[in-house]
């Protein structure tokens, strides 16, 4: 089986998780920052992200690799508070901007297109203090830094994601403990879920009022698609999964990617009831106007899905605090045992269920264009990462299947092209095709061999599997 000619390949990472320079030239102290500092016992090694692998300096060596593996494009992020320190367009870091404009200016001088995110989890601290995600300004504040940056690299880039994974951002950012800025509070998730989705779509609107017809360019959101199966196929298992996708999926694609636009229905009305019972007098699921839904409508020019994993489903058999997210979903997740093991608890290889989920995204949606943004596996240190070949092959299998059936798929980003700081995991879970030294003065990177199998199958576009 092989690949198309025109389908492009690249590699991701993020600014927090490999920059490092975290109060270099001006920057603006981040949410991340923040939390790392603050916790450091949250971080499992220690590791956190104030050199990460010192991408600020080390960005040469990065355009090199990414030539070494012949990609056609590099997905990374633009730290807010690099360009923006305190978050407002009102004071813009020119030494900030100059880090981006050399690497987006080494990417084209060898061929290879940026794709940039505009926020990958890094708010800066200071409009954290205004409430963050949970304040409606947030989607203006967004607004002008998109703006900003869409002036700036319009003429270079052609390929932006405007925020990558708002369930991220949202139920585990505020939502619980997690991830920065650690709220914990169920009610601001769906705040920021709303405000999120919105900051999203008043890009998307400028980017295509102002920007779209000179330059060209294709701007999409990247969204956790994992796959959601029942664990048996009963009647209650299959209510289980409808809900999970409601919630884990529909959540955040329904607004943009279907037809009718808003939250997914079911998700309305579990929150809606469950609000009520717990005595609120609006829902905690915020409602979007008529101008909000048709602000959403149809916002992207692709879906970049991040895939890692399957999960199986099953109604909870425990009593989750309430109100909390857990309760509102009310399911439990497992994975099939028989599935190899990745060094993440969260993370086992289960190709199948990246065609199911594409499959899954065709019917609900329309057959929506996509680029695969991200996908990857974790591993121990070590340059024979066997595991994370079958794993790419496995994947990659499904991935052409899936294509054969009419999925429109025109690009694959592997996560990572490099190891990093895996947020609260440090450097414990290495993501990387490429290993970092973290011991190292200059955080050396060398290929592992998953680095020279995907070099090989950009190639020749093809996948050797034995089915
Ligand atoms: C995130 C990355 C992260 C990866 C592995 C993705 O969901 O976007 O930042 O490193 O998962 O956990």
């Amino acid at each position: 089986r092989k690949f198309p000619e025109n389908f492009l390949f690249g590699a991701a990472t993020s600014a927090y998780q490999v920059e490092g320079g975290w109060e270099d030239d001006g920057k603006g102290e981040s949410i991340w920052d923040r939390f790392a500092h603050k916790h450091p016992e949250a971080i499992v090694d220690g590791r956190n992200g104030d050199v990460a692998s010192d991408s600020y300096h080390n960005w040469r060596r990065d355009v090199e690799m990414l030539r070494e593996l012949g990609v056609d494009f590099y997905r990374f992020s633009i730290s807010w508070p690099r360009v923006l320190p305190n978050g407002f367009e009102n004071n813009i870091n020119e030494n900030g901007f100059k880090y981006y404009d050399d690497l987006i200016d080494e990417l084209l001088k060898h061929s290879i297109q940026p794709m940039v995110t505009l926020y990958h989890f890094d708010l800066p601290q200071e409009l954290q203090d205004l409430g963050g995600w949970t304040n409606p300004l947030s989607v203006n504040w967004f607004e002008e830094y998109a703006r900003i940056v869409f002036k700036r690299y319009a003429e270079k880039v052609k390929f932006w994601i405007t925020i990558n994974q708002p369930n991220t951002i949202c139920v585990e950012g505020y939502g619980s403990k997690a991830m920065a800025p650690a709220i914990n509070s169920i009610d601001s998730a769906y705040e920021c879920v709303k405000n999120v989705m919105l900051a999203h779509a008043k890009a998307y609107d400028v980017y295509k009022k102002e920007f779209k017809k000179k330059h060209e360019g294709n701007v999409g959101i990247a969204i956790a698609v994992n796959w959601y199966d029942p664990i048996t196929n009963s009647t209650e298992n299959a209510e289980a999964v409808e809900k999970a996708r409601a919630f884990q999926l529909g959540l955040y694609l329904d607004p943009i990617f279907s037809k009718e636009g808003n939250f997914p229905v079911l998700v309305r009305k579990i929150v809606d009831k469950k609000s009520q019972e717990q005595g609120y007098s609006t829902s905690r699921l915020p409602k979007l106007s008529f101008q909000e839904i048709q602000l959403l409508k149809g916002s992207a020019d692709f879906l970049g899905m991040n895939h890692y994993t399957t999960f199986l489903v099953k109604p909870s058999q425990q009593k989750y605090p309430s109100p909390s997210f857990e309760d509102d979903v009310g399911v439990e997740y497992s994975q099939g045992e028989q599935w190899t093991k990745a060094k993440s608890s969260w993370l086992r290889s289960a190709p199948y269920g990246l065609y199911k989920a594409c499959i899954y995204l065709n019917l609900n949606y329309d057959y929506p264009k996509i680029i695969i943004t991200e996908h990857g596996w974790s591993s121990d240190p070590g340059l024979r990462d066997s595991s994370r070949v079958d794993n790419l092959r496995g994947y990659f299998g499904a991935l052409l299947l899936a294509m054969e059936d009419a999925t429109q798929v025109v690009g694959y980003t592997a996560w990572s092209l490099m190891d990093n700081v895996e947020w609260t995991a440090g450097t414990s879970e290495r993501f990387g095709l490429y290993e970092v030294d973290f011991e190292s003065e200059n955080k050396t990177r060398k290929a592992r061999l998953s680095a020279l199998v995907l070099k090989n199958i950009i190639e020749t576009r093809e996948v050797n599997l034995d089915w």
